[in-house]
């Protein structure tokens, strides 16, 4: 085996400095697509497979069976038992059959007919926002595309989604924030802060349940609690642990795609000339932003009995990183994978998850946010360009943006 030089692939100093090590990535595809990572000793870090190409992060989301969700689930350090415990009853973290049971339950509200007729909710959210940003740069102000736009969007669809009032939005934006400040410090709130924030959301999304179980009305969170065509249905405590997961899992995901799906259109104006020329072109652009950014770096899963991937023998106990990032570059599947074209069809890409039973339930809710932002900013403010540094978060997990300043390019450009 070729030896590939060695570089921290979940440290997350790494992305924040220049975001995905793109350049090892290749290196390893090429060389060593089931390469053994060995962490950084002093920080007693465990060491774990990494899975860089296409075809192989396929195979370990599709076979549940031999690479677990439920075991062992921490990356480095296992959570307090208690942690871990409410941690496994989210379906994230379950595997078949327990997790086929929920995820058929929730599905219900996530199909293409239920999310469409958000759309013109989502249509609302987007204009309001877009509007202040346009109001605020017109008269001088400072606008930031994350605080601004970004940020706010998921969050607010999301309200949207669980029927929270709006008065109850700026709450909810606060105990999700604090939720996923994950490992920058910057974002980070302590441990008591993020337990105090769960707590609160918790007990918000039971008053929700509460709410629709005595006043059932026509919308998603009400057909989440009732019973499906076989009778089952989530426990109190399953609906509550799936409200926190959708605050966790669909805001900074989608937060990222729409502020990293900015960036690289900044970056390459004659993409965003070439929308403003054919909006039917964002339908295509959306899955390239996805495949581009790849907001959730990487996965873990844990393997549960022995087996062998890419020429790699692989003992049960063993921890499988997945690299989306990666997967999404690779040259055995895209043509020029380093090149961003709002055009791109078809597009294989992985931004989603590889495909196996816990792919990304908010897909086509993703996809109908970042379509109707793009083209409210086109409508709103073609003229938008970066006007400062772009501060990356500290994370290998999410491939985030914490902070980008916006004007409006002047007229006589
Ligand atoms: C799972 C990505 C938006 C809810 C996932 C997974 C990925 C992902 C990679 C794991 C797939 C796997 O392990 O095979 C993304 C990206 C998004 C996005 C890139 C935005 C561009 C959303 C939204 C929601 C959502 C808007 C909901 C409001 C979920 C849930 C899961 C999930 C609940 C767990 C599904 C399961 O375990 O069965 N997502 N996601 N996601 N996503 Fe998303």
């Amino acid at each position: 085996m070729t030896r590939v030089s060695h570089v921290e692939l979940v440290d997350p100093s790494v992305y924040e400095a220049g975001g995905v090590p793109h350049e090892h990535l290749t290196a390893l595809r090429e060389h060593a697509p089931v390469h053994r990572h060995h962490g950084d000793p002093e920080a007693e870090a465990p060491p774990f497979w990494a899975v860089t190409r296409h075809a192989d992060v396929v195979h370990v989301s599709r076979h549940p069976e031999v690479f677990s969700s439920y075991e062992r689930l921490a990356l480095f350090e296992e959570p307090a038992p208690e942690q871990l415990a409410l941690q496994r009853m989210m379906m994230l973290n379950q595997d078949p059959p327990e997790h086929t049971g929920k995820r058929s339950i929730v599905n219900r509200g996530f199909t293409p007919r239920a999310i469409g007729a958000l759309e013109e909710h989502v249509r609302d959210i987007c204009r309001d926002l877009v509007g202040e940003v346009a109001a605020t740069l017109e008269a001088g102000g400072e606008a930031d595309f994350v605080r601004d736009v970004a940020a706010p969007l998921p969050l607010y669809v999301i309200c949207e989604l669980l029927g929270a009032p709006v008065e109850d939005r700026d709450k909810i934006f606060h105990w999700s924030n604090t939720l996923i400040g994950g490992s920058d410090p910057e974002l980070q709130s302590s441990p008591e802060a993020g337990d105090t924030a769960a707590a609160e959301l918790y007990a918000y999304a039971a008053g929700l349940a509460e709410a629709r179980r005595a006043e059932p009305r026509e919308d998603i969170i009400t057909r989440l609690l009732q019973p499906d065509a076989d009778g089952n249905e989530l426990t109190g405590n399953e609906f509550e642990l799936f409200v926190m997961l959708l605050s966790v899992a669909g805001n900074e995901t989608t937060r990222n795609a729409a502020s990293g799906g900015m960036l690289a259109l900044f970056e390459h104006p004659e993409q965003w000339a070439r929308l403003r020329a054919d909006r039917a072109l964002v339908r295509t652009a959306v899955d390239e932003i996805v495949r581009w950014v790849t907001p959730v770096n990487l996965f873990r899963r844990t393997a549960i009995r022995d087996t062998e991937l890419g020429g790699e023998r692989i003992a049960a106990g063993d921890k499988v990183v997945v690299f989306y990032a990666s997967a999404n570059r690779d040259e055995r599947v895209f043509d020029d994978p380093f090149a961003f074209d709002v055009g791109r069809e078809p597009n294989p890409h992985l931004g989603f998850g590889g495909g196996g039973p816990h792919f990304c339930l908010g897909a086509h809710l993703a996809r109908l946010e970042l379509s109707v932002l793009f083209e409210t900013l086109l409508d709103t403010l073609p003229n938008i360009e970066l006007s400062g540094n772009v501060r990356r978060l500290r994370s290998s997990f999410i491939n985030g943006i914490k902070g980008m300043p916006v004007r409006q390019r002047p007229a006589f450009h």
